[in-house]
């Protein structure tokens, strides 16, 4: 164990307690690694993007990077990208539609399921291999949910749906939202950050409290902000995934309940006039509580984020304990006037994207977040995520355990979460020693 330090020293038992070293410890990466990407459900991306056979596009679990392809049977397969040859990555593009990946340095060639099809120079030689042992690794489970799809490694994990728990409820207010369902626009935007892969994921899990401060200059003194403070809700629907909502009281009027920017950074009005307008069908779909519910940021255990009011999946793929490679894509109702997706497309960009002016001040809190957990001579405290301790209770009108905008029991139960992975797979893999 990396420092001497047991599990429950890194994350105390009520979480309220965390050490740095759990962002940077180099150990610790390989396990979370082995026990906590291997072992979950992965966010890969999602239906839309995929819509025809032969369609693909690629991702990591973890650090691995993997081919998400739907076959000629409709069904989508996730194979490891990694020639069963000597290794080359088979696909080196981002996204498209092809019926074979043919890898460049001896030109084997695999299917869309990872089967292996061709060996050119299999003519040349007396011995023929047997294809049906050489194709490329397939992630045994792929499940999807209104459309998100994820992996596993683990043959034996749990369905997908278990998984999410109460927190389809909450996915389901946007990616059920609407009669057309919901499109990923284009490649996703990519860029590096120096920091550990938890980081971002906890400010979206529900780290609310940060906005009027680092984000002043934009958001202080807002309308928003007050709203947030009189009606914000910070929820766990299942220990590790996390949200934060806006719980409008009942009798709103509607376009105080609709979802997006509204008003923020001078929304076009014909924008807002779309919001009103894909609003009036919330009710009938989804129910009266969650035509009140604006949700702003969600996290899904490990690594996938969405925020609500810009529209935006991302994941944080971890590279060492000090890096991401952040994967940013913009979300839209499908059937949207063409000039509104654009036109919000351009307001995710500018809030979000790898520039955008919100980003931006997050992306640089949490490098600095990682450099300060990370320097000689800090000492040996914990650093406190006591906020709210105790004060999360069931809610009356909607799922999970639910504390005030500013109490921390997202991160306290993600950090948990964290733990019992860990521990539970370290536990499994001495008791696979002993035998
Ligand atoms: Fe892929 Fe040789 S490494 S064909
Ligand atoms: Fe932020």
């Amino acid at each position: 164990m990396p420092m001497d330090l047991p599990l429950s020293k890194l994350v105390s038992d009520d979480g309220s307690h965390v050490h740095r070293k759990i962002f940077t410890d180099p150990a610790l990466y390989e396990l979370e690694k082995q026990h906590i990407f291997s072992k979950t459900w992965i966010y890969m991306g999602h239906e839309s993007q995929i819509p025809k056979v032969g369609d693909f596009i690629t991702s990591f679990i973890a650090e691995t990077p993997v081919i998400v392809s739907r076959a000629g049977d409709k069904e989508i397969y996730v194979t490891i990208n990694s020639c069963s040859h000597r290794g080359v990555p088979v696909c080196r593009a981002d996204q498209g539609n092809t019926r074979r990946f043919v890898c460049p340095y001896h030109s084997w060639t695999f299917n869309n399921k990872g089967d292996l099809v061709s060996i050119p120079q299999e003519r040349k030689v007396c011995n023929k291999p047997d294809k049906a042992e050489l194709g490329l690794k397939r992630v045994p489970r792929v499940e999807t949910y209104k459309g998100l799809i994820f992996a596993c490694m683990d043959e034996n994990v749990e369905p997908l749906t278990d998984f999410l728990g109460e927190m389809a409820w909450y996915l389901d207010c946007f990616f059920d939202r609407f009669d057309g369902g919901i499109e990923v626009i284009g490649s996703p935007h990519k860029w590096t950050i120096n920091c550990n892969w938890k980081l971002p994921v906890e400010n979206h899990l529900g780290d609310i409290g940060h906005g009027p401060y680092l984000h002043g200059s934009i958001l202080q003194g807002t309308p928003q902000v007050q709203e947030l403070e009189d009606t914000g809700l910070n929820v766990v629907p299942k220990p590790g995934h996390g949200l934060s909502v806006r719980l409008m009281p009942e009798g709103t009027p509607d376009e105080m309940c609709m979802f997006g920017m509204d008003g923020v950074a001078g929304m076009d009005p014909e924008v807002n006039q779309y919001l009103r307008e894909s609003h009036k069908k919330v009710t009938e779909r989804l129910g009266e509580v969650r035509s009140r519910l604006k949700p702003l940021c969600y996290s899904v255990f490990p690594n996938l984020s969405f925020l609500w009011p810009n529209m935006t999946l991302r994941t944080s793929h971890p590279r060492g304990p000090g890096q991401i490679e952040y994967w940013s894509w913009f979300v839209i109702e499908k059937n949207a006037p063409e000039h509104i997706k654009e036109k919000l497309k351009i307001h995710y960009t500018m809030m979000f994207g790898p520039g955008g002016l919100l980003e931006g001040e997050d992306a640089e809190a949490w490098s600095q977040q990682f450099s300060g957990s990370n320097i000689d001579y800090a000492d040996d405290r914990t650093y406190y995520y006591g906020l709210g301790l105790d004060e999360e209770e069931s809610h009356p009108e909607i799922p999970g355990k639910v504390g005030s905008c500013f109490n921390e029991h997202y991160a306290r139960e993600f950090y948990l979460q964290w733990r019992q992975r860990l521990e539970q797979g370290i536990q499994e893999t001495s008791k696979l020693e002993i035998k």
